[in-house]
């Protein structure tokens, strides 16, 4: 893989979504929630197959940020989610896919929502699972 594309995957994928919440946080509320879009493709642990090597390790260090910024912010009431929604039908997930938007932002909004009122930091699916880190 050619360097320029690993750094603006990763600058894309790890390092801006750090930006948003970093730049962002003080406008949710101190009991309120930050949701991450990661991938189940960022877990190490269910990585046997391979594959997608650049975009793997870009949701695996933007999971790894994550924790570090929880660990930052382990004494806020705020809830933190990093959310692995399946592989949906869009430009990037291709028609190939099994469910389409309309089938998975549902569920992945009412994920979130239910995680209100829990601070740390969780790794999730769209039916509320725990993602293997
Ligand atoms: N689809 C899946 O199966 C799947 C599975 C797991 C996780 N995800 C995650 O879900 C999120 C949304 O993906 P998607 O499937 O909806 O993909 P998508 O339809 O291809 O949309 C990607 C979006 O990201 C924007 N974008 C791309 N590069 C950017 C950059 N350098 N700066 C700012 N914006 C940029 C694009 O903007 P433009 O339209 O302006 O280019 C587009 O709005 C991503 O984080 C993806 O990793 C998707």
């Amino acid at each position: 893989m050619s360097t320029d594309v690993f750094n603006r995957v990763m600058v894309t994928n790890a390092l801006s979504p750090m930006h948003v919440i970093e730049g962002l946080q003080g406008l949710v509320a101190a009991d309120g929630l930050i949701g991450v879009m990661s991938s189940g493709q960022g877990s190490l642990g269910n990585n046997i197959r391979g594959g997608n090597d650049v975009y793997r390790a870009s949701k695996a260090a933007l999971n790894q940020l994550m924790r570090c910024h929880a660990a930052r912010h382990a004494d806020d009431a705020r809830a933190f989610v990093l959310m692995a929604p399946g592989w949906i039908r869009t430009a990037l997930g291709g028609s190939n896919a099994p469910f389409s938007v309309e089938e998975a932002v549902p569920k992945v909004v009412e994920v979130l929502l239910a995680q209100r009122g829990r601070p740390g930091l969780q790794f999730l699916d769209r039916e509320g699972q725990p993602v293997p880190w």
